[in-house]
């Protein structure tokens, strides 16, 4: 007889197309709460990470992306795509990272089951 193995893993789901994304730049997906900010690197890397800086209430995707860092569009901090974590003040706790993959030009990502660390004021609907 044969037994399925279940995986327990989140399950995977598709945010874009490949196409939909610019190297360089976020986009960002709003049907996860929080939001999550999709990247493609300069490299062609896809990452995934919360939209949404640990500091105060910024999009992330509307950062700039550097050696697969991006860095806040309001203040100096920058984020690590893949550990999440800020690399200076003002932001101090890391953003989480989702596992991201492409598959025949669509990506999926499978979002974290930790607790996001949203900025003060920020709450999950
Ligand atoms: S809002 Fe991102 S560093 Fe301040």
């Amino acid at each position: 007889m044969h037994y399925q193995q279940h995986s327990r893993e989140a399950p995977m789901r598709r945010v874009c197309a490949l196409n939909d994304l610019e190297p360089g730049e976020g986009l960002r997906i709003d049907d996860t709460s929080p939001p999550i900010a999709v990247f493609l690197t300069e490299e062609g890397t896809v990452h995934a990470i919360d939209d949404t800086c640990t500091h105060q209430d910024a999009s992330l995707a509307a950062g700039w992306v550097e050696d697969c860092r991006v860095e806040c569009p309001l203040h100096a901090s920058a984020f690590s795509l893949l550990t999440g974590e800020a690399d200076q003040p003002p932001a101090r706790r890391p953003v989480r990272v989702h596992r991201a993959e492409v598959h025949d030009g669509e990506v999926w990502v499978e979002v974290s089951t930790a607790a996001p660390n949203l900025p003060p004021g920020v709450t999950l609907p």
